[in-house]
């Protein structure tokens, strides 16, 4: 089978975690330090802190804003992974849901729309492309989620760089992904505030939440290691992509895919028949494809979103791997001409 995703682990991660176990400082320290610094230079803000997942570094990020203004709303993408609801009920606040459109971005009429409801804003870069709105001035602060997207540049700066805070993942299949852990960066106010609500033995409270949330050295050392690799990496999943869209060009696919504005993470193709179908003839060709979010978080509210419905309905997610081998490349191609004749 290929698999949807399959993160690659060579002796250099072997040989970091192995120096990690041999010093004894196996949680919170001098790797997960140095992985803050790595991404500051990647991204222009000016503070940054490791945690332990991208989903806590959301609920964080909510939470060290809630420290200095009211935050009850926070808008997020109905098209998204279901961390991104369970980091703002975490934090003690209500989603309100953002539709996408054709290209899976938000829907720019919606997002407008709803804009001057919200206390906060989530904007993610879905799938590694990149949403736009960024850029914009929104009237509530801007949480940036670049965890699909990390690496990727928009209007010359890198995303990471346009929100008012920016937060990523590097849980393993993610561009920086390692095993878990995430991050926080933003102002060192807000830095400062996310340290003091991940270190619950520095008693503080005053703080209305805090938890373990550092990120250990044993993580912190896999992704430091990922971020060595990522280019080599994202230019083959380049090449990939372009052997997509070759391969698929004769049948009716229409892919998804803005890589100028963003990096090869997710292939996605919008099909014509049923998803379930589809999805059951390419895992009989071995070819694990998979729904791009397996919900579309407007399930789980009232409001019913046409775009995330219509996204759910014929979405296809193919498999995107930075080190396919020739043997997989020819199965790939023999499995995609059986369901895309
Ligand atoms: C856009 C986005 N943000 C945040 C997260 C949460 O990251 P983590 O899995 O590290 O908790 C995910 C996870 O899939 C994601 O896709």
């Amino acid at each position: 089978m290929i698999p949807h995703s399959r993160p690659s682990f060579d002796d250099r991660f072997i040989h970091a975690v192995g120096k990690v176990l041999r010093s004894a400082y196996t949680a919170e320290g001098e790797q997960s330090r140095q992985l803050e610094q790595q991404v500051l230079t990647q991204c222009n803000q000016p503070d940054a802190v490791a945690v332990d997942s991208g989903t806590s570094a959301l609920m964080l990020a909510i939470r060290a804003l809630q420290t200095q203004q009211t935050i009850q709303k926070v808008g997020i993408p109905a098209y998204a992974c279901a961390s991104l609801w369970f980091a703002v009920h975490a934090a003690g606040c209500m989603p309100v849901l953002m539709d996408c459109g054709e290209d899976l971005r938000l829907d720019v009429d919606h997002a407008w729309k709803l804009s001057p409801t919200l206390d906060a804003v989530i904007l993610v870069h879905p799938f590694g492309m990149v949403e736009p709105l960024i850029a914009e001035a929104w009237d509530c602060p801007v949480i940036e989620d670049i965890a699909q997207a990390a690496g990727a540049i928009f209007q010359n700066q890198a995303i990471g760089s346009f929100g008012d805070i920016s937060i990523t993942s590097f849980y393993a299949t993610k561009p920086w992904g390692g095993a878990y852990g995430g991050m926080v960066l933003g102002s060192h106010e807000i830095c400062d505030t996310v340290r003091m609500m991940s270190h619950p033995d520095d008693v503080n409270l005053s703080l209305p939440y805090v938890g373990h949330h550092q990120l250990s050295n044993m993580h912190a050392a896999l992704a430091l290691i990922r971020l060595q690799s990522v280019n080599s990496e994202e230019k083959s999943r380049q090449q990939l992509m372009q052997w997509l869209d070759m391969t698929l060009s004769k049948s009716l696919q229409q892919s998804i895919a803005h890589r100028k504005q963003g990096n090869a993470f997710r292939y996605i193709v919008r099909i014509d028949g049923d998803v379930d179908l589809c999805l059951q003839a390419l895992h009989a060709e071995g070819i694990d494809a998979a729904r791009p979010v397996q919900l579309p978080l407007s399930y789980a509210g009232e409001a019913v979103l046409c775009g995330a419905k219509k996204a759910w309905g014929n979405c296809v997610s193919l498999p995107v791997l930075s080190d396919m081998s020739t043997d997989e490349y020819v199965a790939y191609a023999q499995g995609l001409s059986v369901c895309f004749p």
